[in-house]
């Protein structure tokens, strides 16, 4: 298909400052990574499209996890990451995950999170689906990603170094004529003299725009979860991988078959604290599919799930908390208790209907070990970014845990040596900029072709329906329309990549070719756009062997 590649303005920038360092995102990957290059003088500029604790950080329920207990290590841990990968995670990347792990988490409690303890005093650990040990911090029982984002943002908000716009939407990255980024546009509301379009020029940018929930039209994601330093980097020509693999997760609240948008999520870790999956007749969904049973990786009891559905024609499979009893749904799950009453259930009582809707992006822009892009002077860190720690299929709770690590090893690097300043080129005036009627159009395409279940034909017609949406645009763009645009691109790749790789590997399930295919497939897909294709590449994959369980 042909993707709108063109930048989103015209620009001719209202203003422009600079920065030697631009971060665009203001979840864990954005700010811990800001607070991290402070510690050397650089000048930095955070940027973020809505309120600075907006994004899918603060909704994290099940926790952080490290090899923090003292019968736990990295290499365990690493072997979890591994085999939830599915065979195509980056070793080295891994490593450096698990093994910076437990100190990235004391890190964040050094900065004044308050993790649940123990009596004695030492961290409160559970366990997730793929762990085989309980290695899973949490904060205020379910509500880690708000504890964790309060911290940042104070810390944040503390340091006069540190420059942060609410409300800038991040449009277009500035490049230099050697093709080097130099900067980004953003369209700024609600700051007096510096409204509307301008410019922040660095010759660094870091992305840190989370997921891509909002290609989906079930999501546990935020809004802001539109994919945009995925399609900002793609429009400057990086390298983009792995965006087949998008993770369902199992177990999101059912609330009928017309619910739309982002959905309650019920963390794994209540499987952790001994609820159960049951089918339609009430037997256990799980037993005898996995030696981890309900705690199998996220990608089986996904498909566990879907299975069943198919089997009974249920809308939804059941969650069965009821023998934890009302102290423990209390102390480790208030929030989620206090959302299902407000649905009308009482997991305490009552089977909450359960059903897989997306989750997060595996893939993204694809960097380096330092979170390089492809693009000198480009970074990416977070969930927008794949370092290839989590394959073909994420190991819980190990996403806050890299937003923090690669943080921290784009600041070693940006602190060592920052990229040389240039001039950026004047822009193309060419624009692509896309209605936001056009948003329901493409989620209904992308959940029914490139869902939980695909085939070729599936992956085909909803790449047909991403070029017939309408593209007039009548009047001046706002936010909601630069961002359809950006989701324009992100469902392009997905879906291309997702109909290249003929194989069902993770979280990507193609029904038409149901085995795994190691011979051909344990690489990772790389596309760049170029003039308004996507041209791919096989990347090689150095992953130890692994298990299969389609
Ligand atoms: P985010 O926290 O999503 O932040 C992205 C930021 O970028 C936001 O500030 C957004 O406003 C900004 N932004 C986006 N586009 C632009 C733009 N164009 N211009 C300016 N700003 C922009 N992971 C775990 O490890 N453990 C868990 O327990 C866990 N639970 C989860 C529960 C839920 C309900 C969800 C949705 C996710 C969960 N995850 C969990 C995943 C994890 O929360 C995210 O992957 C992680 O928080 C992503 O952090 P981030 O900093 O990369 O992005
Ligand atoms: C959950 O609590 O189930 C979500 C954990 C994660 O996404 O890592």
């Amino acid at each position: 298909m042909t993707v709108p590649g063109d930048r989103l303005t015209a620009p001719q920038p209202g203003w422009s400052e600079s920065a030697d360092v631009v971060i665009v995102g203001s979840g864990i990957a954005g700010l811990s990574l800001a607070l991290s290059l402070r510690s050397s003088g650089l000048r930095v500029q955070v940027v973020t499209k809505g309120r600075v604790e907006e994004g899918a950080t603060q909704w994290a329920q099940g926790g952080i996890a490290a090899a923090l207990d003292d019968e736990d290590s990295p290499e365990e841990h690493l072997q979890d990451t591994l085999v939830a990968g599915a065979g195509l995670c980056d070793i080295e990347a891994v490593r450096i995950l698990v093994e910076r792990g437990p100190a990235a988490v004391r890190s964040l409690v050094a900065l004044g999170t308050r993790f649940d303890r123990e009596v004695g005093g030492e961290l409160s650990l559970t366990r997730e689906g793929g762990h085989l040990r309980d290695r899973i911090a949490h904060a205020g029982g379910d509500a880690t990603g708000r504890e964790i984002s309060r911290a940042l943002v104070s810390a944040v908000q503390n340091d006069e170094g540190i420059g942060l716009y609410e409300q800038a939407l991040a449009l277009d990255l500035l490049t230099d004529s050697t093709g080097a980024v130099q900067g980004v546009t953003l369209h700024l509301m609600g700051q007096g003299q510096h409204d509307g379009v301008g410019a922040v020029l660095a010759p660094a940018v870091v992305l840190a725009t989370g997921g891509l929930g909002q290609v989906f039209e079930a999501s546990t994601n935020p809004l802001v979860a539109t994919g945009d330093g995925v399609a900002m980097a793609a429009r400057v020509g990086a390298a983009i991988a792995d965006m087949e693999f998008v993770q369902f997760h199992p177990t999101v609240m059912w609330q009928g078959p017309t619910a739309r948008g982002q959905q309650p999520l019920i963390s794994e870790a209540v499987r952790g604290e001994g609820a159960v999956l049951l089918d339609p007749a009430g037997q256990s969904l799980m037993a005898g599919r996995h030696p981890l049973g309900d705690l199998a990786p996220r990608d089986v009891v996904a498909k566990a799930i879907m299975k069943s559905m198919r089997l009974t024609g249920a809308p939804h499979a059941w969650l069965d908390g009821r023998k934890m009893g009302s102290a423990t749904w209390k102390r480790r799950f208030p929030t989620i208790l206090q959302r299902c009453q407000e649905l009308g259930i009482d997991p305490r009582e009552q089977l909450i209907p359960v059903v897989p809707a997306q989750h997060y992006a595996s893939g993204g822009v694809r960097t380096d070990l330092d979170g390089r892009a492809s693009i000198p002077g480009l970074f990416a860190c977070g969930e927008v970014a794949c370092t290839g720690v989590h394959g073909a299929n994420r190991l819980a709770s190990n996403s806050l845990l890299e937003g923090l690590v690669f943080a921290e090893r784009i600041a070693l690097s940006l602190n060592r040596e920052l990229p040389r300043r240039r001039e950026p080129v004047e822009p193309s005036t060419q624009q692509s900029v896309v209605s936001n009627a056009a948003r329901p159009l493409l989620q209904r395409a992308m959940s029914d072709g490139a869902g939980v279940l695909r085939t070729a034909a599936s992956l085909e017609s909803a790449l047909a329906a991403l070029q017939t949406l309408p593209a007039d645009f009548p009047g001046q763009p706002s936010s909601s329309d630069w961002e359809t645009a950006n989701l324009i691109v992100v469902a392009s790749v997905l879906a291309h990549q997702a109909l290249m790789r003929t194989e069902t590997r993770g979280s990507h399930w193609r029904e038409d070719y149901p085995e795994v295919d190691d011979e051909q497939w344990r690489i990772h897909l790389r596309s760049r756009l170029v003039s308004g294709e996507w041209q791919t590449q096989h990347e090689p994959c150095e992953s130890p062997r692994w298990e299969t369980w389609v």
